[in-house]
């Protein structure tokens, strides 16, 4: 069975919770492609952007997280992928159940175990889709009843487009200035808009600059003023092509946020490349799709993979076409995505 945290907490009658295991919680929740970037912290501890952001969750893909709190632990535990994590991914982890402990009251560690649906090492960013599963399977096993801003807000302390991944369809991160004013909000349901994704995979391997590591650097590029002074424009252009389902001005705005994030990427100090040479193959491969009446456009997270996205009627023709590009090693496509979820209710 899946159903809305919220509506779980306010569904099930008081009488019958003895009966349900309430230090026990767990949850799914879909990672997000950014149509308009966010690239660089007002404050890298509580990851304030440094702008707003709007994306898409991706259907299909989820990460699944069960958070059991059990006094005989001694310190919190993360099993990821039936392997036990420590070092900065336990630390990130620790971050959102502290936050969740003071919240609730609650004193005892947890056993935290998570597993995604889509392979490891497909160069799918893991970490929206990991942390909007914490927070939400943490609340739920706290007994806490969150609304959604409030479970984004503890999400984007784990990872900050992760705040993204809590509500449904096509969501925008207001960037706020301290941690109550930044969360995000779901400006259409998933419903909104037959879009698809087709992920080019080009590399499976990790990157060699994580995201969190590229934040730190977005200040020493001399373009990320630029962006950042440009962006609440993009995120209007690109608020309003989705709500209109304009398919042209929504290519232009998320081809042209991708590229100023590269940008900004590429002339940090010191540079960081993402893209291979099967990357720039894609895009130009897009470029000539759309020329050729096409409705297709390209996006590019902190790694080599790009992000073609278009109307779902069209995306077999384009996930083949995409296949047959050399250095692609497989395409996967996700449509729009609904929020995160408390999973497995008695
Ligand atoms: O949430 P993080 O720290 O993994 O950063 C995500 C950064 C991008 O994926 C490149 C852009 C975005 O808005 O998702």
């Amino acid at each position: 069975m899946i159903i809305h945290a919220s509506f779980f907490i306010q569904s099930v009658p008081p009488a019958l919770w003895y009966t349900l295991d309430m230090s026990t919680g767990t949850a799914a929740a879909h990672p997000n492609i950014a149509f308009i970037k966010y690239w660089g912290n007002r404050d890298h501890q509580l990851r304030i952007p440094s702008n707003g952001s709007i994306s898409m969750n991706l259907e299909g893909l989820e990460t699944q997280t069960t958070v059991k709190f059990d006094n005989l632990l001694k310190e919190d535990m993360l099993v990821w992928d039936e392997k036990i994590q420590k070092g900065n991914a336990l630390k990130r982890v620790a971050t959102v159940l502290d936050k969740v402990r003071t919240l609730s009251g609650e004193s005892r560690f947890a056993k935290v175990k998570s597993n995604n649906n889509f392979p490891a090492g497909t160069g799918i960013a893991s970490s929206a889709s990991a942390f909007a599963a914490l927070s939400l399977a943490a609340s739920c096993a706290a007994g806490l009843n969150l609304n959604e801003a409030e479970l984004s807000r503890i999400a984007r302390l784990g990872s900050g487009s992760a705040c993204r991944s809590v509500p449904a369809g096509f969501v925008e991160w207001q960037a706020g200035y301290d941690d109550y004013n930044s969360y995000a909000y779901s400006i259409a349901p998933e419903y909104h808009w037959n879009l698809a994704d087709c992920i080019a995979v080009i590399s499976k391997s990790h990157k060699t600059t994580s995201s969190e590591e590229g934040h730190a650097l977005a200040d020493s590029s001399q373009f990320q003023a630029v962006r950042i002074d440009n962006a609440i424009e993009r995120l209007d252009i690109c608020r309003k092509a989705i709500i209109e389902k304009d398919f042209d001005a929504f290519a232009e705005v998320t081809e042209f946020d991708s590229n100023m994030m590269h940008a900004v990427i590429m002339t940090s100090n010191p540079p960081v490349i993402y893209w291979q040479p099967a990357t720039l193959q894609v895009i130009h491969e897009v470029i000539k799709m759309r020329k050729n009446g096409v409705q297709a456009c390209y996006t590019i997270d902190a790694g080599p993979n790009v992000h073609v996205i278009c109307n779902d009627g069209e995306s077999s023709q384009i996930s083949a076409h995409l296949k047959n590009i050399s250095g692609v090693q497989e395409v996967i496509t996700a449509r729009p995505g609904g929020p995160a979820k408390c999973i497995n209710l008695p």
